[in-house]
């Protein structure tokens, strides 16, 4: 799948990862279009990048998709590649009375349901392209879990088994399907994290990650270095060694 030349939708454009993203593949020569819930940033997101498209989005409200997934396919027949960037991810207490199932219901309709939901609605349209991507979002932490994270990190562990299966499902289509799996990025995901000196650059991890993606041979996962002890924790027998760094006792 060559993405400097295809037309890919990137939901969460707007900030982080997923603004990275959308400007490194835009400056390979890709038509990009982004979603976003925040007017205000998807408007100076687009204002910096004129060349990019931009819809408001809220990624948990399953009418929006279905409807917007019309919309966006009628406006860019040419679209043949989506990239399911928003997410969230929430610091929980397990043992908070109550425990707050708000938080839960959010993460798992915002990380796991959307991506499910729009690829759904979207899957006809790029069935019909001469070649189509679906890439998700994953995280190191579907490997090995942050375990005050642990809705968040379930989550995640879900989208890549639901990857997985996708891309054997589709194996027989016209369709790749690629999952990336981020280590901790210097963004505003959580309070704080931008600044947190353990993060990888954004820049650094934007830069290896695309240029993964947009290898001769597209890979079926995008693994930058920094993620790999994460990744490969259970096969290398450092599950514990690797779980104990990020749950420190
Ligand atoms: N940063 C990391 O350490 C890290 C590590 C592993 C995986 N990831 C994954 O990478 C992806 C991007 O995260 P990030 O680090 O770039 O964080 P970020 O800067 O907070 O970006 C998250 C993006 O998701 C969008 N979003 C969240 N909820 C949404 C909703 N209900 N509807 C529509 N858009 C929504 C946000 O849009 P608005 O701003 O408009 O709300 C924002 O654009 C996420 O899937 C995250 O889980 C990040």
């Amino acid at each position: 799948m060559d993405f400097s030349k295809a037309t890919i939708l990137i939901t969460g454009g707007n900030s982080g990862i997923g603004r990275g993203v959308a400007e490194a593949l835009a400056s390979r020569g890709a038509k990009v279009i982004i979603t976003g819930r925040n007017a205000a940033t998807l408007a100076e997101t687009i204002a910096a990048n004129p060349t990019m498209l931009g819809y408001e989005l809220d990624v948990t409200n399953a009418d929006n998709v279905s409807s917007f997934a019309t919309r966006v396919t009628a406006d860019h027949p040419d679209l043949n590649a989506v990239i399911h960037n928003a997410g969230i991810m929430v610091i929980e207490d397990v043992l908070a009375e109550p425990y707050n199932l708000e938080i839960v219901d959010r993460t798992i309709s915002t990380n796991l349901l959307a991506p499910i939901r729009l690829t759904t609605a979207l899957l006809p349209h790029l069935r019909n392209k001469k070649e189509a991507a679906i890439v998700t979002v994953s995280s190191g932490l579907a490997f090995v879990p942050r375990t005050n994270a642990l809705t968040y990190s379930a989550s995640k562990a879900a989208i890549h088994s639901w990857t997985q299966s996708l891309r054997h499902e589709l194996r027989n289509t016209n369709i790749t399907v690629v999952e990336i799996a981020p280590p901790l990025v210097a963004t505003d995901l959580t309070p704080g994290q931008s600044a947190n000196p353990q993060a990888m650059p954004l820049k650094a991890f934007v830069s290896e990650a695309v240029e993964l993606l947009c290898s001769d041979e597209t890979p079926q996962e995008v693994l930058v270095q920094r993620v790999l002890p994460q990744r490969t924790a259970e096969q290398t027998g450092n599950f514990g060694k690797v779980f104990g760094m990020i749950n420190p006792s």
